[in-house]
């Protein structure tokens, strides 16, 4: 194990210079997205996006109010003219949550087992926000997949490209899906105008939500069977700012609870509606 570590002695620089400083920037800003969201933040920001697939992650009554819960819609609220109000993160470093070449992380493990050397590998302190949110991480990446689900973690192209053509079958094309970045001026509550709806695609997609993390992991999922449809839908913001974003539609929720926030903010009933939400620049869609 310590051969690994010191062939990775490139990564450890990079993050010891990158890390601390977001995360202390992303604590003191309200939309806790930096490198390492923090565990409390990210609940109210992140879950919204797990929960897409009828995940409900313990989402409470007031989570209604929570800003980061402006992201569900319908097709219908996409209509070019259409005026809605839209929660889009601020990420203050896009970097962090591009993946590192493989040949960087795939000697690091990812696993819990290993969190006691992974925190001294990364100098963090076991008390430390950044190893609460490793921890978190690692649970998620070690969580058994829900029944018709497969999922998995990643840390470079390659692994993701591997998994997706696992899905799409071999030597399939695979693509990525995101919205673009709002500028640090942008609110991260307002309105938007549609300006323009284009569907990408149709049928099998992988959804890929960025995990807070010292280098880039993406926690993917996709559910057997699913239909799905993502959309690249340009809308303005009251402000002026524009926002190419990802638009990720589950057309069957007649499986989904009841309770789903998704309905609960849209008044609707399981199978009624597809359900689709907006999706934050650190996440992805991988499309055929
Ligand atoms: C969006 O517009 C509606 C209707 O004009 C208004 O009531 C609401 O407060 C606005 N929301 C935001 C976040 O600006």
């Amino acid at each position: 194990m310590g051969n690994e570590f010191v062939s990775c002695s490139f990564l450890l620089l990079l993050f010891v210079t990158l890390a601390p400083g977001n995360v202390a920037a992303s604590h003191t800003e309200d939309d806790g997205v930096g490198v390492l969201r923090l565990p409390d933040q990210k609940q109210d920001v992140h879950s919204s996006s797990h929960m897409g697939m009828g995940m409900s992650f313990g989402m409470e009554e007031d989570d209604l109010r929570n800003p980061g819960a402006n992201v569900f819609a319908t097709i219908k609220h996409i209509e070019v003219g259409n005026k809605m109000p839209i929660y889009f993160p601020y990420i203050d470093d896009p970097t962090t949550f591009q993946f590192l070449p493989e040949h960087k992380t795939q000697h690091i493990p990812l696993s819990s087992d290993q969190l006691p050397e992974l925190l001294q590998f990364f100098s963090f302190s076991p008390e430390s926000h950044q190893a609460l949110a490793m921890e978190q991480t690692l649970k998620i990446c070690e969580m058994e997949a829900p029944k018709g689900e497969v999922q998995g973690c990643f840390t470079s192209v390659e692994s993701l490209v591997d998994f997706a053509q696992g899905i799409f079958g071999p030597g399939s094309q695979v693509g990525v899906v995101r919205s673009s970045l709002i500028s640090k001026l942008t609110p991260l509550l307002q309105n938007y105008t549609v300006v323009e709806s284009k569907e990408v695609s149709a049928g099998k997609l992988i959804a890929c939500h960025n995990e807070p993390y010292p280098y880039a992991v993406y926690y993917c999922h996709f559910q057997l069977g699913s239909v799905n449809k993502v959309f690249m839908v340009s809308v303005t913001g009251d402000n002026g700012d524009k926002v190419d974003a990802a638009f990720l539609c589950h057309m069957d929720t007649s499986t989904w609870s009841a309770g789903h926030i998704g309905f609960r903010l849209l008044g609707l009933k399981p199978g009624e509606s597809e359900v689709c939400h907006f999706f934050p620049a650190y996440d992805m869609v991988v499309v055929p």
